[in-house]
């Protein structure tokens, strides 16, 4: 079988939708996923931030380097699975900071904020069309954001990370639709949840609990590829 690399394609209706849906939001700009097309695996983050926004590519800044730590612990490259997150734009807040001695005027910073329930929406079919073009068996949402697109918000990261969910995963009613909302699908995938690599920069003792969840999830894909 042909195994491309890149963005998975996308229709050019679905993207403008979901451009029009976004519009006055605090979102900037817009990237696809990128990885091996089809893939058996397909990780599934939050939205990019600063450094992907200009680099166009998922997981390039801070939380990519842990990212790519995640893959080496797995024996697998970014050629191997396809990466991808739940929101497509960089969604931020700005906050007015006074000004110094040095710099007296007030200036804006901004920084990166977690999507909200309805920029999750607004960028689902995205979600869908690559998960439809890369036809992954094993999907791993990256943090509560990813999982709760993918099986609801009843459960947290917490609880589940590091086991595997056999079963459907949430798409658009209407693919054309994002106000249709969401219903499980017909197809059965291995869900994986892993912590976000963002949370372990925050958090160090997530460690060992994130080492253990990565040996599990090679076991488990080595299992796979036996049977
Ligand atoms: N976090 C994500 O979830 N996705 C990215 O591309 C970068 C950081």
């Amino acid at each position: 079988m042909e195994v491309e690399f890149g963005s998975a394609p996308v229709a050019e209706e679905v993207i403008k939708e979901c451009l029009h849906r976004s519009e006055g939001r605090d979102l900037e700009g817009f990237l696809l996923g990128q990885g091996a097309i089809p893939a058996t695996i397909m990780f599934v983050g939050e939205a990019p931030g600063a450094t992907e926004i200009v680099e166009g590519r998922p997981f390039t800044g801070q939380a990519g380097k842990v990212l790519e730590a995640y893959l080496e612990k797995l024996g697998l490259t970014r050629r191997d699975i396809y990466i991808t997150s739940a929101v497509r734009s960089r969604p931020f807040k700005d906050k007015v900071v006074a000004g110094t001695q040095g710099t007296p005027a007030p200036r804006i910073s901004r920084s990166n904020r977690t999507p909200t329930k309805n920029e999750v929406l607004a960028h689902a079919a995205i979600l869908d069309a690559e998960i439809a073009a890369v036809r992954p068996k094993v999907i791993v949402p990256l943090g509560n954001i990813g999982l709760h697109r993918l099986i609801g918000s009843h459960e947290t990261i917490s609880s589940l990370h590091g086991r595997v969910i056999e079963g459907p995963i949430l798409q658009l009613e209407d693919s054309t639709d994002s106000s249709s909302g969401y219903t499980f699908g017909e197809k059965s995938y291995s869900i994986f949840p892993l912590y976000h690599p963002a949370a372990v920069i925050y958090n160090r003792s997530l460690e060992t609990v994130i080492d253990k969840d990565l040996e599990k999830l090679k076991a488990f894909l080595a299992s796979k590829n036996n049977s």
